[in-house]
């Protein structure tokens, strides 16, 4: 076992995937009475991801790692953890089903983390501590979500759903570097949860983005009071994105609590480029600020040896800020084409098909057969007996469950 030093260790990979069919947020006005137009520029969304009837957070988890296990492959990963709020059983961790179907070994350990869309993070730093503990292994943390409100409610245009997979690693990472210095905050507040018999989203709606204000002011305070980078330093800002217009509205507080004028050529330059995946996706929860991540790396100049921010709330509530620092030449490490492809490649869906999707049988452990509608490689087949059965089209896997 060798030992390394916390700041040299960071990502070295990083891909994410999104569902098959896609929901235009006109389908969504129309149907709701509402005006586009609070969709696309009040909460700042174009489209929502819509999951098919054979995808959920394990199939998502699966089909976001499987670029990362090709271009690596599986040695020396040591730990998958999975984070995700839209959990499949009470006690199994998912990730145990996106170990088979990605062939992964049997001495790695995994499990899953929680605490709403904050977990990924949690993940991400809970990598750190494994890794400065021995440096010869890699960890996967696996972000996934489907983010589902009632129907007709007002949470149902922040709907969205998907999965990043990030691989990190200890010594000289491609992509980024984690730097050490993170501030933190957490309050036992009641602004979105969601009971174990409940399939949707409870959310004190105005409450949430209140309590996510003040999450980021006293995190960031947090951060500056350890010895962090002045606000000056950042060559960007990356979010948790519930709505894009979600990060607008924290980084302009944000700004203002530290006297910087928040102008709309500052707010362009600091966010711009971190939210346009999110536009056409979604919330995806946990994986929602690593969708914003890969959105910043995929439509910006070159960052390196720059430090980009992140903030990540997860209601309940905990927040975190802390920085990256853009290893040289990650730039040849990214896959935006792939990424934007698979982005226009989703089915656009009517309002009517995506009822029809919303309004399948909940999973109340009767035997089901799911249709075959995913175009990822990795499906949900079937619930046999209390147990969900996975497939995969994917060849050089190992054991699948199905
Ligand atoms: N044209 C342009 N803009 C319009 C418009 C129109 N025709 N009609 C309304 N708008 C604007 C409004 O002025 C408002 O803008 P501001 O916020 O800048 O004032 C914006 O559109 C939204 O309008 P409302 O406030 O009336 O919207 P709402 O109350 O119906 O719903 C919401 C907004 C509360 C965010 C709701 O979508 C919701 O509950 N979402 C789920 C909870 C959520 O995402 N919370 C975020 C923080 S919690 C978190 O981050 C964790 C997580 O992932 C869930």
């Amino acid at each position: 076992m060798t030992n390394t030093t916390v700041n040299s260790l960071g990502i070295h990979d990083i891909a994410l995937a999104t569902t098959t069919f896609s929901l235009d947020m006109k389908e969504l006005a129309d149907a709701n009475g509402v005006d586009v137009n609070k969709y696309r520029t009040g909460i700042g969304q174009d489209m929502q991801s819509v999951p098919a009837d054979d995808e959920d957070i394990v199939t998502l988890a699966a089909a976001a790692a499987q670029p990362i296990i090709d271009r690596h492959g599986v040695d020396d990963i040591s730990t998958v953890i999975l984070a995700t709020e839209t959990g499949v059983d009470q006690s199994k961790s998912a990730g145990l089903f996106v170990h088979s179907l990605l062939g992964l070994p049997p001495n790695a350990r995994v499990v899953e983390v929680k605490q709403a869309c904050y977990a990924g993070t949690a993940g991400l730093q809970f990598a750190a501590g494994l890794l400065s503990r021995n440096s010869d292994e890699k960890v996967l943390v696996i972000t996934t979500d489907i983010a589902r409100y009632d129907v007709g409610s007002s949470g149902e245009g922040t709907q969205g759903a998907a999965a990043v997979a990030l691989l990190l690693v200890a010594n000289d990472p491609a992509i980024a570097l984690l730097d050490p210095v993170s501030g933190f905050y957490s309050n036992d507040i009641m602004d979105f949860w969601r009971p174990n018999y409940r399939s949707t989203a409870r959310v004190d709606g105005k409450q949430s983005v209140a309590a996510y204000l003040e999450a980021t002011i006293q995190a960031v305070d947090d951060y500056l009071d350890k010895g962090g980078l002045p606000l000056s330093s950042f060559a960007a800002f990356c979010y948790h994105q519930p709505f894009t217009k979600m990060a607008y509205k924290a980084h302009k507080n944000l700004l203002h609590s530290h006297g910087i004028e928040a102008d709309a050529e500052r707010m362009e330059h600091d966010l711009a480029a971190s939210t346009i995946y999110n536009r056409a996706i979604g919330n995806s929860y946990t994986a929602s600020l690593y969708v914003g991540l890969l959105s910043l790396l995929d439509h910006s100049h070159d960052l390196s040896g720059q430090h980009i921010a992140l903030l990540s709330y997860g209601s309940g509530c905990v927040a975190e800020f802390f920085t990256i620092t853009m290893q040289p030449g990650y730039r040849e490490h990214l896959r935006a084409a792939d990424t934007q492809r698979s982005l226009a490649a989703r089915t656009p869906i009517s309002h009517e098909q995506y009822l029809a999707l919303r309004n399948k049988p909940a999973d109340d452990g009767h035997d089901r057969e799911f249709d075959v509608q995913t175009t990822s490689g990795f499906r949900l087949a079937a619930i046999s007996d209390e147990q969900r059965i996975y497939s995969t089209t994917i060849e050089h896997v190992g054991a699948a469950t199905g």
